[in-house]
Order: structure tokens, then C-alpha cells, then sequence
């Protein structure tokens, strides 16, 4: 099993998002750049963030006719990233476009084509105001007929909420990968997300991947906060060297036998009160 953890760097600065990249690297599986990180960091966040040694998910929701969306798939996948979302209403001709870009950009540059992600319906949109745009279907029929002209146009995944994996999954089978916002950890504030899943209920109904922004990067240890979800879905995928401490530790400083909390098992950092040092636990 992959690490499914893909943390959405929804921070205003190349410098920011670096620094919880390197933190984080270790424990998740890659890294979302919106629109507001990559309208500030440009091309270059993508670059240094693949320095990091990190699988990338440029998530700026191409829609535009076939072929600037080729364009932009094309110079997408020169930049390396792994991932990518359009606009599944763009059309079967702008989808099936943007595949083609990402498969003949990478044989082109001998890589692997990025995974396109097709976006249905924006879960904050409901049946109001698709109705508003005069559209009559319901928000669920529109995510199906959406899902489905992506998979026919040749799209190999989809972002879609926690609520609609099984849906999608009846229509579509196992073969598409499903990228799933609005992942919650039990401990966790909601937030404005309101139809959550926790990270191992939207693995068990068949999610690939997780975005989670807030519950790890607002997080006081991002990198805590990310071993404690990995450990929820599966404790294998935590690397040895960053699992979990048990409850009671020798002070790897002056040996004495000490109980850590919650946080310093999982962030390996604790104050000794017989040395009195802030200690990083040797393993
Ligand atoms: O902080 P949080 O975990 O809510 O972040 C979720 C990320 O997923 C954000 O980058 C948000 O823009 C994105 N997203 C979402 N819902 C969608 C599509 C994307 O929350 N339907």
C-alpha cells in the first residue's frame, strides 16, 4: 500500500510551503499546490518542492478550450508533476485532449504521464445553484454523468468527496483512482468542511488518495499530526524511524525512565525532568 496522504500546501509562500515539505516528506505521499501557493511561487515551488524529493499535485483546475488545456498539460508535465486536475464540464474533447498532452509530453521526455484528475462538481455547489446555471440534474446525478465522460474521455482518476466514492465505484469500478478532499481526523475541528470522513472510513470506502490541508498543516507538529493519521489507516505505512514512542522511555540523554504524553510519543520530543533538557529520543 502507498502512503495515501497528500497534504494540500495552502500557504502564501514558496518559503512556508518548503519548510513544512521537508518536515513532512518523510510521512505522506506528496504535496498539493492550489492557486494561491502557485500564483505567488510560480513554476519554481513545483521545482523545489521535487528537490524535497516529494511526488507533486498541481491542483489549478485547468478549463479552457482543448487545446490550451493540451498546453498546459504539456508544460505541466515538463515541470515533472504528478499530478493534475481540469475541470471534468470542460468536455469529453478538452479531456480527452489533456490525456493525449500527458502521454505524448512523456514518452516525448521518456517519464511517467502525470495521473489527470477530472473535477465533477465542486462540493460547494449544490442543486441551487447548479440550478442557477440552468442546469436541472441533481449534484449527485451531475457528479456521475461528469465521472463518467472523464473515465470514456480516458481519464484515469477524479477528485470527488468521501460521499461519492461509492457511488462512483458502483458506476466505474476499481480501475480509477479516487483523490478525496474533505478528510477529517476524529480530534480534528471541521473546520468549513461539512460532509467529512475520517482518513481510514474514506480509505475503507475506497479512496486512493487523501487531501488534508488544515488537520495537518495548522497542526502544533505537522509532522505529529500526519504520523498519528498514517497510524490510523494503516500502522505499517509509518516509517520505523518515525513511529510512534511507547508510553514510558529511558531519557536517551541520562537514562532515566520517563512517561511522555500523547504529542511527545508521537513528535519523539520531550523534556527530561531529571537532566532538565529538551530531548529529540534517540531509537
Ligand atoms: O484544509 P482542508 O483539509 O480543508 O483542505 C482541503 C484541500 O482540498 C483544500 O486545498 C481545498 O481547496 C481542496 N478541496 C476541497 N474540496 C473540494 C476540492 C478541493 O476542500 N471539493
Amino acid at each position: 500500500m502507498q502512503n495515501p496522504i497528500i497534504v494540500a500546501l495552502d500557504v502564501p509562500s514558496t518559503q512556508k510551503a518548503l519548510k513544512l515539505a521537508e518536515e513532512l516528506a518523510p510521512v505522506v505521499g506528496a504535496f498539493k499546490i492550489g492557486k494561491q501557493l502557485f500564483v505567488n511561487g510560480g513554476p519554481d515551488v513545483v521545482r523545489k518542492l521535487r528537490g524535497v524529493g516529494a511526488k507533486t499535485f498541481l491542483d489549478l483546475k485547468f478549463h479552457d478550450i482543448p487545446n490550451t488545456v493540451a498546453r498546459a498539460v504539456q508544460a505541466s508535465t515538463d515541470l515533472g508533476v504528478d499530478m493534475l486536475t481540469v475541470h471534468a464540464s470542460g468536455g469529453s474533447e478538452m479531456l480527452a485532449a489533456a490525456e493525449n498532452a500527458g502521454h505524448e509530453q512523456a514518452a516525448m521526455l521518456r517519464s511517467e504521464p502525470p495521473l489527470i484528475l477530472g473535477v465533477t462538481v465542486l462540493t460547494s455547489m449544490d442543486d441551487a445553484n447548479l440550478a442557477e446555471l440552468g442546469i436541472d440534474e441533481s449534484a449527485q446525478d451531475r457528479v456521475l454523468r461528469l465521472a463518467k465522460l472523464a473515465a470514456g474521455a480516458g481519464l484515469r482518476g477524479l477528485v470527488c468527496s468521501p460521499q461519492e466514492i461509492s457511488l462512483i465505484r458502483g458506476e466505474l469500478g476499481d480501475g480509477i483512482q479516487l483523490v478525496t478532499p474533505g478528510i477529517r481526523p476524529e480530534s480534528s475541528d471541521a473546520g468549513d468542511q461539512k460532509r467529512t470522513m475520517t482518513p481510514a472510513e474514506a480509505m475503507k470506502a475506497g479512496a486512493n488518495w487523501l487531501v488534508i490541508g488544515r488537520p495537518i498543516t495548522g497542526a502544533k507538529s505537522p509532522k505529529a499530526a500526519a504520523v498519528e493519521i498514517l497510524n490510523s489507516i494503516n500502522p505499517e505505512l509509518v516509517p520505523e524511524s518515525e513511529r510512534p514512542l511507547p508510553e514510558a522511555v529511558d531519557c536517551s540523554e541520562c537514562g532515566q525512565s520517563i512517561k511522555l504524553d500523547k504529542n511527545e510519543q508521537l513528535s519523539g520530543k520531550y523534556h527530561c525532568p531529571y537532566c532538565e533538557k529538551e530531548i529529540v529520543h534517540k531509537r
